[in-house]
């Protein structure tokens, strides 16, 4: 998907939840054979945080909400759609979405879950922009959130040390503080399912004794192959913004990357011949966080004053899928 239009809608408010718990670099010497000292170089990561073993997905998706609809002054009575961006769901069914409405109260909110991995985020804001430009909804609630920790393999040093836990979520409605979406550039590559999969517990290999014993219920990283596709991919969005949009990287005030590993964001950045002191990174307290990542920073860059009202900010997502994106909006 490919469009470019200037939409009167905007991020009206922003919250995030990261569980309490941490995994740092030290722990995860003691869990597998590697250190702080090949973790940190090579990934930008010190530490991750971990759901409580009674929180799920929906939990830190209703708390991040909770936060974003106080900022926006929204009432959960007043949603007309909820869109729960994540590849680690409560469920496969029910949706976390509809976890997500109950706990709020939202009775009014159509709700759903959008899965298209690191890039999940992106995608549903995109939704959410079309429907509110369309006038199908007002107000609609966006959020990544996801639980990779009970996907994450701790006997594999290659996966485990990359992930994390969180919710992000934004408040989307027509705009009436000047904020704008303005582009859109969304894609993926279904031809290497492989680089990037859970294998079991689905309909291709649903889950038995074999596949527990395999461990194919857990994620499987081909991490040579998902970074040099990343470093690709986001070059190219970086470096074709300003004739795409008209936008040059100057006037942009952040770009706030999906928190994949610190060395991809720099070749990117350096390759487009983008300052990489425009990216905003939190991946060293947070690590992977796949869908969470971009609206989690988000909410910390707006809390610590580094975006303000009126701000471009770009957002490049790249994952499994393969799934990209890369949305400019005015804050
Ligand atoms: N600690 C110590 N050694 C480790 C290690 C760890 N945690 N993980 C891998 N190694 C070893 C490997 O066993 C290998 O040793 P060998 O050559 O003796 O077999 C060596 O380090 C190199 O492994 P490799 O997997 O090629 O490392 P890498 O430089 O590609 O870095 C990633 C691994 C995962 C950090 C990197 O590939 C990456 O970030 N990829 C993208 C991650 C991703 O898919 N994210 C999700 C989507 S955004």
């Amino acid at each position: 998907m490919h469009t470019q239009q200037r939409l009167a809608v905007e991020i009206a408010g922003l919250g995030s939840y990261l569980p309490e718990r941490i995994l740092t670099n030290s722990d995860l010497e003691k869990m597998v054979d590697t250190s702080d000292e090949w973790i940190f170089p090579r990934t930008g990561i010190r530490e991750r945080h971990l759901l409580a073993d009674d929180e799920a997905t929906s939990d830190m998706a209703t708390a991040a909400a909770r936060t974003a609809l106080e900022s926006a002054g929204t009432a959960a009575a007043d949603l007309d759609a909820i869109v729960v961006a994540t590849c680690t769901p409560d469920y496969f069914f029910p949706a976390t979405g509809c976890l997500v409405q109950a706990a709020l109260g939202a009775e009014n909110a159509m709700s759903f879950d959008l899965e298209a991995a690191c890039s999940g985020f992106v995608f549903a804001l995109t939704w959410a922009a079309g429907v509110i430009a369309s006038r199908l909804a007002h107000n609609v609630l966006v959020i990544g959130a996801e639980a990779l920790s009970r996907f994450t393999d701790y006997t594999d040093r290659r996966s485990c040390i990359l992930f994390g836990d969180a919710a992000g979520a934004a408040v989307l409605r027509p705009a009436q503080n000047g904020g704008e979406f303005i582009y859109a550039e969304l894609g993926s590559d279904g031809s290497r399912p492989n680089v990037l999969i859970t294998p079991a517990g689905g309909a291709r290999a649903p889950a038995s004794h074999d596949t527990v014993e395999r461990r194919d219920h857990y994620m499987k990283i081909q991490g040579r192959e998902v970074f040099k596709a990343a470093v690709n991919k986001l070059t190219e969005l970086l470096a074709t913004l300003p004739e795409r949009t008209g936008v040059s990287l100057d006037e942009v005030k952040m770009v706030i990357p999906h928190q994949s590993n610190v060395r991809i964001i720099n070749s990117a950045f350096q390759r487009a011949g983008v300052d990489l002191s425009k990216a905003y990174m939190n991946i060293d307290r947070v690590g992977n966080t796949s869908s969470a990542s971009i609206p989690v920073a988000m909410t910390e860059a707006v809390e610590r004053g580094a975006l303000e009202r009126g701000d471009l900010v770009l957002f490049l997502a790249f994952g499994g899928g393969l799934t990209w994106g890369s949305v400019l909006i005015r804050y």
